[in-house]
């Protein structure tokens, strides 16, 4: 039996009643998913090569992307938290999940799905180059520039979007809307404000 307290999310027949709008459609996602397979295709053929992906929010792009490439590679997972709640990070990054093996002289590419005030990928970035890779790059499907606090460099990206608050093919409010096959904006009661 659950001993999770009822939340009244689970009273919901869709999660879709929540959107307000979709900003990337599943067309479109899995258009240039392909793309960026590529990338990789082209820029690490003949190469060691390893994806590291960040949990949970990567997930679902991870699990694509490593299907949109056709050469050989390894991947692993790294989970991070960052203290504070609500829709943004606070810059206090916690490792809750390292890697599992040693990374140095290997070729990485991190794989995430957002990059809003780059803290989080700012303080992994810097733990990662400790570990001394051969090199070390980023991709992350999202972007939202104009929310950028830490100057970071990103190698590729697959959208960059408006300063909005999305869900959605791996991205979470509240830990839910991870299902949803597009990228979409939540409707402003879901966070409690009016409409
Ligand atoms: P940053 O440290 O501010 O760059 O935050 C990055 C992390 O915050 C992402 O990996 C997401 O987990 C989360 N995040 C930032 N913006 C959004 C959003 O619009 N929707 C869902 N999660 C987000
Ligand atoms: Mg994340």
């Amino acid at each position: 039996m659950s001993t999770q307290p009822h939340r009244p999310v689970f009273d919901k027949v869709s999660l879709h009643q929540d959107i307000a709008k979709v900003l990337v459609d599943e067309v479109t996602i899995r258009k240039r998913v392909r793309e960026l397979g590529d990338v990789i295709n082209r820029e690490y053929a003949h190469k060691d090569l390893l994806l590291v992906s960040v949990l949970k929010g990567s997930i679902i792009f991870m699990a694509d992307l490593i299907r949109a490439i056709t050469i050989p590679h390894e991947i692993d997972f790294m989970a991070t938290s960052s203290y504070g709640a609500g829709t943004s990070s606070s810059g206090v990054v916690r490792i809750l999940k390292d890697l599992n093996s040693s990374i140095e002289g290997r070729n990485i590419v991190v794989v995430e799905d957002i990059i809003d005030s780059g803290r989080t990928l700012s303080y992994l970035v810097r733990i990662l180059q400790e570990r001394r890779p051969a090199s070390l790059r980023i991709m992350t499907l999202l972007d939202k520039p104009e929310r950028r606090e830490v100057d970071i460099h990103v190698d590729w990206v697959g959208f960059s979007i408006p300063n909005e608050f999305v869900v959605g093919y791996g991205l979470d409010y509240d830990e839910i809307y991870r299902n949803l096959p597009f990228i979409g904006v939540l409707k402003p009661s879901v966070y409690g404000a009016p409409e």
